[in-house]
């Protein structure tokens, strides 16, 4: 269940909520609110800053018990030195929202001043998030040991309108947050190929976009060679999913958002070790994240037309699997020699960028958790960014930077080609450890027809094999902020 966000007017020493989270910077102090505030709780908060107890640092918090009336429990959370108001507020909502879950509350109201559009929406999009949680295949505590889940948040602040304005983009932004990290979390087992398509065919039936699904044999038809090689150890059907949103002019070229959807990848006949395999579940993160777009930009009814490209199948080991050596034929007709099965994501993205030419695309920006070698040139606070086109990377990069999932640039000098060239067919699927970062989107620009094309690289941001504060083990959500916001910098 996704939190529940309303609005409210400021009268914080009257809330009657089980914990009231205010937010305040690095030396900050407090406004006739807060005083008033100060007040009820006999001086705690004055005291607290006076002795410096509370410093407002990133991350910082300090947790009081509420009086007789008012707010059940009072929550500091610092929001560092405030330079940049909506990425701080947009972390420190969902660190509070983990402490709120944390501790039980049920709910909270969340007070930061007065704060403009985009800073409420980063709030709202950051409270969601820490109050994201999977707990489908968890058998629930007995009734005494539970605690409440965190389901509703209000926002207070001097002006509501301004805040409703906020909650309403930010609870559509983090609907699609919150299903790219359900679909993230659930076990490889569960979501399937055809979860997948299912849920894309769920988005589409309550926002009434056009949906198809390719399984095998009309992936057969259209020769897809490369994407099918990849599902070939597997019994499951592999889906190509097409969601189409037509929310600007008739017949306008749309944007094609493209996501990697293995949703377990095993490595094949190359397998991985076994150590930490499990982490693969989370190989269909890019395709969770363009589903997760996908649901925020209808809800959003943002003016652009969106079409959003999921292949998705299973790298299995098996007697019938693909194998390196193998030579397949791509549907662009390109010949590509494997040389590891265990680069299958690329061979699964080539096919759907070609299949992605028939939309005459604007643009096309795919993501998927393609590299190991990503995470170790920029580890989990970057994402790759790589493409054809000088000023279409800019602008992802950019949309990232807003979305607060930022991006990082890596060359595509041809230089790099010799790493894919092969002996028997037109590109091998694998140009080994050096620069496999840049090798890997190399091969992909072979498919990205004549479209400006950027790809995101999201192994080491997608998911956290670590909790990092605003995002316990698991999904984090990214590359759904990224993708919303690059749509609707096109709506102008
Ligand atoms: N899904 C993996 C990449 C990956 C690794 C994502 C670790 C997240 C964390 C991808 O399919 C893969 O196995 N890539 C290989 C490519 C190599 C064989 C050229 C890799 O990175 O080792
Ligand atoms: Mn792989
Ligand atoms: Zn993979």
């Amino acid at each position: 269940m996704t939190l529940s966000l309303t609005a409210g007017i400021a009268n914080l020493g009257a809330l009657n909520t089980p914990l009231l989270v205010v937010a305040l910077p690095n030396g900050g102090t407090l406004d006739a609110e807060l005083t008033s505030l100060d007040g009820t709780l006999g001086g705690v908060l004055s005291r607290s800053l006076q002795r410096r107890d509370f410093r407002g640092g990133r991350d910082e918090t300090l947790h009081f018990a509420g009086a007789a009336n008012g707010p059940g429990r009072v929550l500091l959370i610092g929001l560092g030195k405030a330079t940049d108001r909506v990425s701080s507020l947009r972390r420190a909502g969902a660190v509070a929202a983990r402490q709120g879950g944390r501790m039980g509350a049920g709910s909270l109201a969340f007070y930061a001043g007065a704060i403009d559009v985009r800073e409420g929406e980063a709030l709202a999009v950051g409270l969601s998030a820490g109050a994201w949680e999977y707990t489908d295949t968890k058998t629930p505590p007995p009734e005494e040991d539970r605690r409440a889940s965190l389901t509703s948040a209000q926002i207070v602040g001097p002006d509501v309108a301004i805040i409703e304005q906020a909650i309403a983009s930010g609870s559509a932004i983090a609907e699609g947050h919150s299903l790219a990290r359900t679909l993230g979390m659930m076990p490889g087992n569960l979501c399937t190929p055809e979860h997948l398509a299912n849920t894309a065919r769920d988005i589409a039936a309550r926002h009434s976009l056009g949906v198809t699904v390719l399984g095998r044999s009309e992936m057969e038809a259209l020769g897809m060679g490369s994407l099918l090689c990849v599902a070939q150890g597997t019994p499951e059907d592999p889906k190509l999913i097409a969601l189409e949103y037509e929310g600007g002019t008739k017949g306008a070229a749309p944007v094609v958002l493209v996501g990697k959807g293995l949703c377990f990848d095993s490595g094949g006949i190359s397998i991985k070790p076994a150590q930490g395999m499990e982490w693969m579940k989370f190989d269909m993160c890019g395709a969770a994240g363009v589903l997760g777009a996908m649901e925020a930009i209808a809800r959003l009814k943002l003016p652009v037309n969106v079409v959003g490209l999921v292949g998705s199948t299973t790298n299995m080991p098996s007697g019938t699997a693909f194998k390196p050596g193998d030579v397949v034929k791509s549907m662009s007709g390109k010949f590509i020699e494997i040389i590891n099965t265990d680069a299958e994501g690329r061979l699964v993205l080539a096919d759907v960028l070609t299949y992605a030419s028939r939309y005459k695309p604007a643009a096309v920006v795919d993501a998927a958790t393609l590299t190991g070698a990503c995470v170790i040139a920029l580890g989990h606070s970057a994402t790759g960014v790589l493409g054809n086109n000088a000023d279409l990377v800019k602008e992802v990069l950019g949309a990232g930077t807003r979305a607060g999932e930022p991006g990082w640039e890596l060359p595509m000098w041809d230089d790099y080609k010799e790493l894919i060239k092969s002996d028997v067919a037109d590109i091998r699927n694998s140009g080994g450890r050096p620069a496999g970062t840049i090798s890997a989107a190399l091969f992909l620009a072979e498919f990205a027809g004549d479209f400006p094309w950027v790809h995101l690289d999201v192994a080491g941001t997608a998911y956290t094999e670590a909790d990092i504060v605003t995002v316990p083990r698991g999904p984090t959500g990214v590359p759904v902020g990224t993708f919303v916001e690059f749509v609707r910098g096109r709506a102008g």
